[in-house]
């Protein structure tokens, strides 16, 4: 804590993040996101919240293990088996933090917990007691804490940094306070906790008025000195505060936030919410601030002609400062390996030969489909491989008859090991006539819950991106990716994917999760 001016980023996409409905990610998604935090450089990196599911405590055990920088913290209840498992999760990491709640305000202790004030008081301070005794740095959140009676939530503040807990959060948990007020509440915590100056004061807020990036600002003004978000902005509901939005805000206005500042790579922005957009399967809206595809598209003639006489006219942040790619010609059908690796290398992707070997052979089979293969394309075929599962079904053949007027023919040859299984069918559309075709050759009970197709780049023969989410039999739900320039074949290949990822690992049901009463 020795820069006064330096705001801690605590990421908590793989905890909050992971709780927004239809997002899901299992182990090997949660470590790619990991690394590429801490290639982002967040401060502390919330891997989850391990007493939920056995899935969620083996992903923040092997975070803790392999991500090397950022502070590994994991959540639990005030409840001795919760901190005991999350403990025991977070035990390989070099650094690691312990974050512990309950909920402090009326509506809460009534009508959820069923307890009084000084039963809340006395499980809080306890809690963080037992916990101290296993681990040195506890963070305590008293859940909904906008909402609670302010002289109460003042007392248990107190009460906790006297257990021994270095670091309070304040969450705004249903996205209920505005700014100015929330602004006021943390200055009210540094007057009247007398204890105060030997924790750091953190914010956590949610979306649902829209205003969970602004009243995190308001609370930086007032002196908090940890902010808690997620890329994209993704969470329960409408969200957390988006930690891009964030970071550039204090970045692109020094003056106001008087030179706050945080830790974060800007370059590595752009990188980190396409890896999250991809893996849990929340698209980014097109206006997005930040990181939306439109976010640095300027349509008006009178602000294109601006921006030629000087780019500040109509650009407070400069595309590339956020790792915002232009979508350049980089490499065509002669290109060779180093060429490639090189290009990878300046969009920042150092893989290992193995791997280089696999994207060089993707990428002479789309340079000859695609004459002009631009970063994206590069990017959408690396990040197929960082994605890939073991392919217990692969496409080997698709035929399409489609005429208008008329029902589509498909035809299919799909492998399984040395097996070929084939047949011929039709559907509404070729998708779903393949869809059928492949749930009757595989004989599995899946539903199709969403299907988004998006193109890669620009231009007829760009590459077409499906995503797909699928539920399984044990109601996980999972995301499916398929690229080609045949819109059909992505298709297809979303759809298996999303079959081989399910019977590849099993994941932890949301149901499970409920089951388990987290
Ligand atoms: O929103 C919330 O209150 C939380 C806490 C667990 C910090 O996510
Ligand atoms: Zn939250």
């Amino acid at each position: 804590m020795d820069d006064k001016n330096r705001i801690y980023i605590f990421d908590t996409t793989l905890r909050d993040g992971e709780q927004s409905p239809g997002a899901s990610l299992d182990e090997k998604g949660k470590l790619e996101i990991a690394k590429q935090l801490a290639e982002l450089r967040v401060d502390i990196l919330e891997a989850g919240f391990p007493v939920a599911s056995p899935g969620d405590a083996a992903a923040v055990k092997r975070i803790a293990k392999e991500v090397k920088g950022p502070t590994i913290c994991a959540l639990a209840r005030t409840i001795q088996k919760d901190m005991d498992v999350a403990l025991e999760a977070l035990k390989p990491a070099a650094h690691k933090r312990l974050h512990v709640f309950i909920a402090t305000s009326e509506i809460h202790r009534r009508f959820k917990l069923n307890k009084a004030k000084d039963e809340i008081l006395r499980i809080a301070a306890s809690s963080v007691q037992y916990a101290r005794k296993h681990i040195d740095e506890i963070e305590f959140s008293p859940e909904d804490a906008s909402r609670t009676e302010p002289a109460f939530l003042y007392q248990v503040l107190e009460a906790v940094i006297d257990a021994g807990a270095r670091i309070l959060n304040i969450p705004d948990t249903v996205g209920y306070t505005t700014p100015f007020e929330f602004g006021e509440l943390i200055r009210g915590i540094f007057q009247n906790v007398p204890n105060i100056d030997e924790a750091m004061i953190s914010v956590h807020c949610h979306n649902d008025l829209g205003l969970a990036v602004a009243n995190s600002l308001a609370a930086i003004r007032s002196g908090a000195r940890q902010v808690e978000c997620t890329v994209n902005g993704i969470g329960e509901r409408a969200g957390n505060a988006a930690m891009e939005e964030i970071v550039m805000a204090l970045d692109t206005r020094k003056d106001i936030f008087e030179n706050k500042h945080t830790n974060i790579r800007r370059d590595q922005i752009c990188k980190t919410s396409r890896l999250v957009s991809i893996l849990t399967g929340m698209t980014v809206q097109a206006n997005k601030a930040v990181v939306g595809r439109n976010a640095f598209t300027h349509e008006s003639g009178i602000h294109q002609d601006g921006l030629l006489k000087l780019r500040k006219t109509y650009e407070i942040m400069r595309p590339e400062d956020v790792g915002f790619g232009e979508t350049q010609l980089v490499l065509g059908k002669h290109s060779g390996r180093h060429a490639l690796e090189n290009r990878l290398s300046k969009l920042g992707y150092a893989l290992k030969p193995k791997e280089l070997d696999i994207v060089f052979g993707d990428f002479k089979a789309l340079a000859d489909k695609k004459k002009e293969v631009f970063d994206d394309d590069l990017v959408a075929l690396v990040e197929k491989e960082i994605v890939a599962t073991p392919k217990t079904y692969a496409l080997v053949f698709l035929g399409v008859v489609a005429e208008t007027g008329k029902d589509p023919v498909v035809t299919l040859k799909i492998q399984s090991k040395s097996k070929f299984l084939s047949a011929k069918g039709t559907g509404s559309g070729p998708v779903d006539a393949a869809y059928k075709i492949i749930d009757r050759l595989i004989k599995r009970k899946t539903r199709l819950l969403d299907y988004q197709i998006r193109s890669v780049t620009v231009g007829k023969d760009a590459q077409g991106e499906v995503s797909v989410k699928v539920e399984g039999a044990r109601d996980e739900v999972i995301i499916g990716r398929g690229l080609s320039t045949d819109v059909i074949e992505a298709s297809v290949k979303a759809y298996l994917d999303a079959i081989n990822k399910i019977l590849y690992k099993p994941l932890i049901s949301k149901k499970d999760r409920v089951a388990h009463g987290v």
